[in-house]
């Protein structure tokens, strides 16, 4: 049985492997890619995402354009993470891949209304799937389940002390769509920050000797130095790919059922992620928050599922 997925995506050199992954990986059947704006604006995330989808060969896999601001704020981006381009790293040629007519928050509410049982992969904010959910909100009852990257605790922020970028460029739109009433597992930095792109790692991946293969590692040559040198590591966190490997291998993840809300109000702590891991309230535990990784196996399976594109 594969599984319907779709993927909401702000490419992003993590986004990129997170899609490489899925398209290579046969339990899934790709009902599309739907770019929101994030590290980049707009037409950089769907431009990114055409690339990776031809980069891929699976053009089969339609790409949509969806909302180019938040829900209520101001778009804050990441170019000093993802580079001007937001793909830094190889050179990807201009995709013949052409972006579909259709918005992306129409497409997420005909797949959703034409399939039951749709998962939603987030790998950037929420804002396409909480515009969906309030235009029609009779689709949540079809996503199976929703696996989003985002928020933190142990791990604090990455774009404040408190907040994680995804959570903090539209922190309205996650506690909407995690309090939607449907299964919600988060990958949150406690996982990714032990989910490190090691030389010898990167190395490997290049070794592969496939455009693939080579992409991945210049996507992460790229990625990987603005973390090494703000945490002092040898590589930096791999984040939107453990959304797709939870799903393709649980095993290597453990984390609890808990209560997860989203800081919307107060502008010190605004999009922290409060995750009531040790139980001390009895709000409802709306969240599978995943904490740790078996990270060998993590890598071990990436590059085995690389090589195959
Ligand atoms: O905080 C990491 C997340 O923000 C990742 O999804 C990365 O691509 C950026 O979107
Ligand atoms: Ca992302």
């Amino acid at each position: 049985m594969t599984r319907k997925i779709i993927i909401d995506t702000d490419p992003g050199q993590d986004d990129a492997v997170a899609i490489l992954l899925a398209l290579a990986s046969e339990e899934f059947e790709v009902l599309g890619i739907t770019a929101v704006a994030g590290n980049v604006p707009l037409a950089l995330t769907e431009l990114n995402a055409r690339k990776i989808v031809e980069l891929s060969g699976r053009t089969d896999v339609p790409v949509f354009a969806g909302a180019d601001r938040p829900l209520e704020r101001d778009l804050v981006t990441a170019e000093y993470v993802h580079g001007k381009s937001g793909l830094d790293g190889p050179d990807l040629p201009e995709p013949k891949l052409k972006l579909q007519e259709q918005h992306a928050v129409d497409f997420l509410i005909e797949a959703l209304r034409a399939n039951d049982q749709v998962t939603l992969c987030t790998l950037g904010p929420l804002t396409n799937i909480a515009l969906a959910f309030r235009k029609a909100p009779d689709i949540i009852d079809h996503v199976d389940e929703i696996v989003a990257m985002g928020g933190g605790l142990f791990e604090g922020g990455n774009v404040t002390p408190a907040a994680e970028f995804n959570i903090y460029v539209d922190p309205q739109a996650a506690q909407e769509v995690f309090h939607c009433g449907r299964p919600v597992t988060l990958l949150p930095l406690d996982v990714t920050h032990a989910c490190l792109t090691s030389r010898d790692r990167v190395e490997r991946l290049r070794g592969l000797g496939t455009p693939v293969g080579i992409a991945t590692a210049e996507l992460l040559d790229f990625f990987e130095r603005f973390d090494e040198t703000k945490y002092g590591t040898d590589g930096g966190p791999l984040h939107d790919p453990n959304v797709i490997a939870w799903l393709l291998k649980p095993e290597l993840y453990k984390g609890r059922q808990i209560n997860l809300e989203v800081e919307t109000v107060s502008e010190l702590t605004m999009g922290m992620t409060i995750a009531d891991w040790w139980g001390v309230t009895n709000r409802p535990k709306n969240v599978n928050y995943i904490r740790y990784i078996d990270d060998d196996g993590f890598f071990a399976l990436l590059e085995q599922r690389l090589a195959r594109l």
